[in-house]
């Protein structure tokens, strides 16, 4: 039984590394005996641009120590859980099962969700405004692109300690909805919604450079919101 908890739950975890990743769940095949180690090698995804491209809205400073220490540890904080889960497995260790779920949670949503971040982002001389069937969807659901964006900040705003704020969709209805998450639980697992834009809310992504005003990093962050990735993870209904 305990087998199969931890293989449930590296499944759930492993569909959103596929998702930032971009690699197929079928590739991976299943899951049985010592393959869980399999899994203990995630790399660090490069920034699709240089580390100073987003200034003046993010410093350089800010991505390379978000990028190259905060990711970076998530990452090897998920490796060294699924080594850590692989024993525990074979041991047929129950109580370290579930000690590990909160580690392999924290980390592999950690490595998910900031993937998503860095490909969300691009340099303001790139920027274009949210078009074709996401800008209608969000007028139909907010009646206009400036109410949707009070909201998306009202609701970074609520956010108390470190989180995300989303826009996320119901893959079964199509409907847009803003929501938030704790620490770095992902918007799938939380949810059910699939991310279509997610703003990292974490004192680690503006401290050195908007202090403690998150508000006017969350302001200047829609400068640099690369609406047309954003638009390709969005799913247009009838
Ligand atoms: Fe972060």
């Amino acid at each position: 039984m305990a087998k199969f908890a931890s293989i449930a739950l590296l499944v759930v975890l492993l569909s959103g590394l596929c998702a930032a990743s971009r690699v197929p769940m079928s590739s991976l095949g299943r899951l049985p005996g010592r393959r869980l180690l399999q899994f203990a090698n995630i790399t660090l995804p490069d920034l699709p641009y240089a580390a100073d491209a987003l200034e003046p809205v993010i410093s350089e400073e800010i991505m390379v120590l978000h990028h190259d220490r905060h990711h970076q540890a998530y990452v090897n904080g998920f490796n060294t859980a699924v080594v850590r889960l692989q024993s525990a497995q074979d041991a047929s260790n129950v109580s370290a099962i579930v000690d590990l779920t909160s580690l392999l949670n924290f980390n592999g949503g950690g490595h998910v969700n900031h993937a998503l971040f860095w490909e969300s982002l691009t340099p303001v001389e790139s920027f274009v405004p949210v078009s074709g069937s996401l800008a209608e969807s969000i007028n139909d659901t907010w009646g206009s692109f400036e109410a949707f964006q009070a909201a998306f900040e009202g609701a970074a705003a609520g956010v108390q300690g470190s989180g995300w704020v989303w826009l996320g969709q119901d893959p079964a209805t199509g409907a847009l909805s803003i929501r938030t998450t704790a620490n770095q639980d992902t918007l799938a697992a939380k949810y059910k919604l699939t991310p279509l834009l997610g703003v990292d809310l974490w004192e680690h992504s503006y401290y050195l450079q908007y202090k403690n005003v998150r508000a006017d990093y969350v302001d200047a962050i829609w400068q640099v919101i690369n609406w047309p990735e954003v638009e390709s993870r969005f799913t247009a209904t009838a």
